[in-house]
């Protein structure tokens, strides 16, 4: 007999019949497993998954009182159809508690696969809407449920993909780096997860009104005139009526897009708003718009190092963005951001793996390269520099290093 129960009643000497999640989502060979020990138990509840089939038949049974359900050919077949992600997507099943954390190299190919998988509802919507579609809603709750846990176990693993970016994809990749910055830093500043959901699906489409734009004026290579910059600023108000008229899309995440190109002086659009006129919400994602734009590659400008990126919003959160959040944004992401390529005065380059609050200058380096012998190092090691022996032999960042120059892939040494 085959029963559905909560990953903690998993024992060793169980059967599981099905994991109850996509391939993509766990990292066993098939779905099917004997629970050997403890250790198969503590990886699967690892992987996020909250409930999983067991056969009775192949191995120990539980006790009464689980929530049971008899197999059919069909509910195996049922649990991975699309229609069931639809009906599961959005619903508040998530089990915040069960989620542990895990380090970024446990979570980088999970990432990896929500990340990909971001970039096709992304796309998918944005079909959508420039055929005069409606947005399957289902599927960005299901896409942004997915980032929100792969945040929950590890803040650094997507974000530290998003510093990967090319020029001519700018806008999937865009909008994924801002939900996931945004989820972050929610996270960070204590956000609950229907809350973390709500703003991330509010960033994962807050410049969705720009696929009502002519190509003519977003793909023009000359300045815009006037009136063709207004019509790109009407890229807010196209996705506030778009996400409006998306049924089950909340109030928070309309007005998290809405107000992601305001500014604390008034000085932004549409609307011209002023300081606490600006949601909470808003005031956030309008510093990590910008600081994903300047990060990123543009076809007219190279991209700017994430500190130079900071201290700009910094200095225009004199007047424009709101200083508090500001700070503690740059405590969340660090000063140098997972994912970053840096050179260390020796001259060793390296990946940055991870930093604490406490010491944003001096974060763990996952050092590939040495610069000044210019060869790639064999076996990669890690750097504290926050440590006192690093700090004594007076090792610490000297600049940034552009991977697309050294020809390194920084993900695959997260
Ligand atoms: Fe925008
Ligand atoms: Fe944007």
């Amino acid at each position: 007999m085959v029963k559905k129960i909560k990953v903690n009643r998993l024992r060793p000497g169980m059967y599981i019949h099905d994991l109850n999640c996509s391939w993509m989502d766990h990292p066993f060979y098939g779905s099917s497993l004997k629970v050997k020990n403890d250790g198969i138990i503590e990886k699967i509840i690892r992987f996020g998954i909250r409930e999983v089939y067991i056969d009775t038949d192949k191995g120990l049974d539980v006790a009464e009182d689980a929530d049971t359900e008899q197999s059919t050919g069909e509910k195996a077949d049922k649990l991975h159809t699309h229609e069931e992600q639809q009906n599961d997507a959005g619903d508040d099943s998530i089990n915040f508690d069960d989620i542990r954390t895990v380090t970024v190299g446990e979570e980088i190919l999970k990432a990896k696969a929500i990340r990909e998988e971001a970039i096709l509802t992304v796309q998918k919507v944005m079909n959508d809407i420039k055929s005069g579609n409606k947005i399957n809603k289902d599927n960005v709750i299901h896409t942004v449920d997915d980032m929100l846990v792969s945040i929950l176990r590890n803040k650094n693993a997507l974000a530290g993909l998003g510093m990967l970016r090319k020029a001519d994809d700018y806008l999937y990749n865009h909008s994924i780096n801002v939900c996931t910055l945004m989820v972050s830093f929610g996270k960070f500043l204590g956000f609950d997860p229907q809350l973390l959901r709500e703003i991330g699906i509010g960033s994962l489409l807050h410049d969705i009104g720009t696929m009502k734009i002519s190509s003519d004026i977003l793909n023009k290579k000359t300045p815009l005139s006037e009136e063709e910059y207004g019509e790109i600023k009407k890229h807010v108000q196209y996705g506030r009526k778009i996400l409006e008229e998306t049924e089950g899309i909340t109030e928070t995440s309309i007005i998290t897009a809405y107000h992601h190109h305001e500014r604390l002086d008034g000085s932004g659009y549409p609307n011209c708003l002023k300081g606490d006129k600006i949601s909470y919400a808003g005031q956030a994602i309008a510093i990590i718009d910008v600081y994903d734009a300047l990060t990123t590659k543009k076809c007219y400008r190279r991209k700017i190092p994430p500190t130079q990126a900071l201290e700009m919003i910094y200095e225009w959160s004199s007047t424009q963005f709101n200083r508090e959040l500001v700070q503690k944004f740059i405590r969340c992401i660090g000063i140098y951001p997972v994912g970053s390529l840096v050179r260390l005065k020796s001259g060793l380059v390296g990946v940055v793996v991870d930093h604490s609050e406490e010491n944003l200058l001096q974060p763990v380096v996952r050092v590939i390269y040495n610069k000044r012998a210019e060869r790639y190092i064999s076996v990669p090691y890690d750097i504290d520099l926050s440590l006192e022996i690093e700090k004594e032999s007076g090792e610490r960042i000297a600049g940034y290093e552009l991977p697309e120059e050294l020809n390194i892939l920084t993900e695959m040494y997260l």
